[in-house]
């Protein structure tokens, strides 16, 4: 798959919380403040709030109305239908479409109640001081959107190691403790670890220490299928 332009798509919470290997940590996450940067059309946020999580999700498109954002995911999932169906069970694509519209109108009826869960700004500079978040997440946006060259499925103007960077220290400076990032693999069937994701590990901001993880999430990709998880301090 090849796009001009970060799609607006996005997951249902049950798939946002494996991809990140949070699924069996709910619990864990009570009383914790959690940024979800890009939020995207998912309904983790609002699954966060229901769960009595105090969440905030960030995207530029939020900016946008209800309306526009229905077109722009529609746009996005007409988009993905083809490419992913390679290497998917058609059923199992429709099923996974069929969730994501109804993680859309969750996501869309959460934000209509609760406007101040969902910012519109963009990474690399956040609003936020410096350690707001217990634990950052973002899914879906690096190393997914570098070029089709570097690995991601950019054509044109991919996000580029110095953006991909700035992005990284920006997450870390608005967690306390934690940042994960999901994928840290190239766009391809066969993924590899993308090395974007091997520099910014040997390149950390002060005091972070990091590793690949390898979440039990399948999203018709094969090989290397890891994210990236930091903390702040050792061990
Ligand atoms: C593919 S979606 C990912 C949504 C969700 N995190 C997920 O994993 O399903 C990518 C999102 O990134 C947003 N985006 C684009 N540029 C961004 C930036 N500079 N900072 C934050 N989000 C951005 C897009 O608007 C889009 O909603």
């Amino acid at each position: 798959m090849r796009t001009n332009e970060v799609l607006f798509y996005g997951r249902p919470a049950e798939d946002v919380l494996s991809m990140f290997g949070l699924s069996d940590d709910l619990q864990g996450l009570q009383g914790c403040k959690v940024l979800d940067c890009p939020g995207g059309p998912s309904s983790f946020t609002a699954f966060l709030a229901a769960a009595g999580i105090d969440a905030v999700a960030c995207d530029p498109l939020y900016a946008l109305s209800d309306a526009q954002l229905r077109l722009k995911h529609a746009a996005a999932q007409a988009l993905l239908r083809p490419i992913t169906k390679d290497s998917d069970p058609a059923d199992w694509l429709d099923r996974k479409h069929a969730h994501q519209r109804s993680a859309f109108e969750i996501f869309l009826a959460d934000r209509g109640a609760c406007p101040q869960r969902y910012l519109a700004e963009a990474l690399p500079c956040l609003p936020f001081p410096s350690s707001h978040f217990d634990l950052v997440l973002s899914g879906h946006l690096m190393f997914s959107y570098a070029s089709v060259e570097e690995g991601g499925l950019m054509v044109s103007d991919g996000l580029d190691l110095d953006w991909h960077h700035a992005a990284l220290i920006e997450l870390c400076r608005v967690s306390k403790l934690e940042v994960r990032i999901y994928p840290a693999h190239t766009c391809a069937l066969i993924a590899e670890r993308h090395h974007y994701a091997k520099w910014l590990l040997n390149h950390l901001p002060l005091g972070w220490n990091g590793e690949f993880t390898t979440p039990h999430y399948f999203q018709g990709m094969i090989g290397c299928t890891d994210g990236l998880r930091l903390w702040r301090g050792g061990g």
